[in-house]
């Protein structure tokens, strides 16, 4: 998988004749994931640009930067972008690419987990304005994403596991059959991370290409995260609870869009349950107030997928069975995180 994936990169970069080439890290991937693609691509000229990693960079600031090291060094519409790092770096350097004279090509090499299984897929670039997650930019493809799990070795535990709150959610979302949720969390995380890449980044890609803009059937990918982002970003600003992970907010946001389902479309109670027990084996719980439970609806409110003040949430039949632009009451949104803080 590997070999033909950085051969067919040689191939897409000497047949494009880029004008110059820029890769795009983090002070992380700089450290730990530069050298290894370096000596997989052989690639000898390109100009470094360095960014502080974290979700808090992930902002016009960190973009200005970008831009001026691209003006600097004389980009023009011919030169190239490769973006090494996880999920905000490739989101932020898909941004930049994308507006960066009108556009100019970007290839994703994610070094995260979830990167891999999802956000350097898909086309979705972009940057969080004030408090709300994504709420600027584009929808652009990269010319190629390059997944190898040999970036994986130095990640360190945490972001590892964040990057299972996405495989659980499009495990959730799809697996009928072959490899079920149950089977899934039989698997040993870290030996089968080749088998689990593969698997889960394909059903990212299968459910962008029937819908791209995400006028309908993409929304599925939004289950847990109606709720989870409203989280995230209240995390950020709050002085209540400790910032959290993207994936440890969605986690919060799959136990309790499941209950909703539950209580709203007889999602099995006994599935309810096993998912809790499970996902909750990785993640920790997060005490959260009347008050934080207020203002995360308050935040939701204000997601740009919702139309005017109706909140839309993804909410499950059963698993693999997801219905789209389900509204809820806020008595159960409300009810829902009782559920997930209690011992059930
Ligand atoms: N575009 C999409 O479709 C999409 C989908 C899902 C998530 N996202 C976005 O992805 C972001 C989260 O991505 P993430 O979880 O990858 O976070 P991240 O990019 O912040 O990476 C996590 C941390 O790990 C470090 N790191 C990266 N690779 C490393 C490696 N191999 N070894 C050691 N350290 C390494 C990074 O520097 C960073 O400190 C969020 O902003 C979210 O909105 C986008």
């Amino acid at each position: 998988m590997k070999i033909d994936q950085y051969s067919l990169l040689k191939e897409k970069l000497s047949s494009n004749k880029f004008s110059s080439i820029f890769v795009l890290v983090d002070d992380n991937t700089n450290k730990f994931c530069l050298d290894i693609f370096l000596e997989k691509t052989k690639i000898k000229q390109f100009k470094k640009i360095i960014i502080n990693p974290g979700e808090q960079n992930k902002n016009i600031d960190t973009c200005l930067i970008i831009w001026d090291k691209l003006n600097t060094h004389k980009a023009d519409r011919k030169s190239l972008i490769i973006n090494l790092g996880g999920g905000v770096l490739t989101d932020i350097g898909g941004f930049v690419a994308s507006t960066y004279l009108r556009g100019i090509n970007f290839i994703n090499v994610p070094t995260t987990l979830l990167g891999m299984v999802d956000a350097a897929h898909g086309g979705k670039t972009g940057i969080d304005f004030k408090l709300l997650k994504n709420q600027i930019g584009v929808f652009n493809d990269p010319l190629e994403v390059i997944l190898d799990s040999d970036y994986l070795t130095t990640l360190s535990k945490d972001e590892f596991l964040n990057g299972y709150a996405e495989v659980f959610k499009h495990s959730l979302l799809t697996d009928k059959n072959d490899l079920n949720f149950n089977s899934l969390i039989k698997l040993d995380f870290y030996k089968d991370v080749g088998y689990i890449i593969d698997k889960y980044s394909q059903i990212k890609k299968e459910v962008v290409q029937k819908d791209r803009f995400e006028s309908n059937h993409r929304k599925i990918l939004n289950l847990g995260h109606t709720i989870g982002h409203a989280i995230e970003s209240y995390s950020y600003k709050s002085s209540e609870i400790n910032e959290l992970k993207h994936g440890e907010a969605i986690i919060i946001g799959l136990i309790t869009e499941l209950y909703i389902s539950h209580k709203q479309l007889n999602f099995p109670l006994s599935d309810l349950v096993n998912v809790k027990k499970n996902v909750l084996k990785y993640f920790k719980t997060v005490d959260l107030s009347d008050k934080d439970i207020e203002e995360i609806h308050n935040l939701m409110i204000y997601d740009k997928k919702n139309e005017g003040s109706k909140i839309n949430f993804v909410l499950l039949k059963s698993i693999g069975e997801p219905l789209i632009d389900q509204e809820t009451s806020k008595e159960l949104f409300v009810e829902s995180f009782k559920f997930y803080n209690s011992s059930l």
